[in-house]
């Protein structure tokens, strides 16, 4: 046909994890097929407009969630974004929380985390290839102040956001033992997911700016009066969450676009300790 399509590339990519499949207010969306050398993406990637703006949407767990957390083809989905050009992502996951002053419908906008993760491939490196990349500083701190201004220019009428958590990552896809949600409290983290790791580490070998949006949805099962998760519980706040998020992630959007932020992650690989680049071109 004679209808000029726009390139298949993005600047932005937001991952949408439980409850955030798709995005509502994304339009002209085209779904594309990347095959890449450590397999398919959880999913089609969508690249559409929002506030216009050409963003790529992937969903971590797959239309009809199929993928548990330890299943999620993380170096696929990274490298696929990669592909299409991306350097900012933001993710959106939902959260339990390990602190009394962070309540279910809350937005946390983590600077820390800690990996858990027991059985996930974590690195693009190996095979000749060898660099040891910072992750002093994991979430990008430029994008997280700018997911700060967005919740707040966004009308979001329940729950509060806070910033600077820390968020540990735990295997899954089994909600955490009463002993372990004390232990990960004693280790000061302030949010529990399963997703995040190895993320952002795979968006910071890539040189992607990396942010995360996490939605509370519990209290997981340290708190001595609140309900114990259960998935039920989840997702009764989890479409609540969803909405709202949607309505930050537009706003983020647009201030992405207005601001284009510098990332540490941006140049991560010359700042890498890089002892060995036979596999690399
Ligand atoms: N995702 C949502 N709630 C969670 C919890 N309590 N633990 C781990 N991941 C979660």
């Amino acid at each position: 046909t004679s209808i000029e399509q726009a390139p298949l590339s993005a600047d932005i990519a937001i991952i949408g994890g439980s409850g955030l499949y798709q995005m509502d207010a994304l339009i002209n969306k085209r779904h594309i097929t990347i095959d890449t050398p450590f397999g398919s993406p959880s999913d089609d990637i969508v690249l559409g407009e929002l506030a216009g703006v050409t963003v790529a949407f992937l969903t971590r767990h797959g239309q009809g969630h199929r993928l548990t957390p330890s299943e999620v083809p993380y170096r696929a989905n990274i490298y696929a974004l990669k592909t299409l050009g991306v350097r900012y992502i933001v993710s959106v996951s939902a959260v339990g929380s390990l602190r009394e002053s962070l309540q279910p419908l809350d937005m946390v906008i983590p600077d820390q985390m800690i990996d858990m993760t027991k059985q996930r491939v974590s690195t693009f490196f190996g095979a000749g290839a060898v660099a040891h990349i910072s992750m002093a500083d994991p979430l990008c701190p430029a994008l997280a102040e700018l997911l700060t201004r967005a919740y707040d220019n966004a009308d979001v009428v329940e729950g509060t956001s806070h910033s600077k958590a820390t968020y540990v990552c735990i295997e899954g896809p089994q909600f955490s033992t009463r002993a372990e949600s004390q232990w990960y409290r004693q280790m000061q983290a302030d949010i529990i997911g399963m997703t995040n790791m190895p993320e952002a580490k795979l968006a910071r070998e890539a040189s992607i700016a990396y942010a995360t949006l996490a939605l509370v949805t519990d209290f997981d099962c340290w708190h001595p009066t609140e309900e114990t998760v259960s998935a039920d519980y989840a997702i009764k706040n989890l479409m609540k969450n969803a909405d709202n998020a949607q309505k930050v992630i537009k706003e983020a959007v647009a201030l992405i676009a207005a601001e284009s932020p510098n990332s540490v992650a941006h140049d991560a690989l010359a700042q890498a300790l890089v002892t060995s680049v036979d596999m690399m071109d």
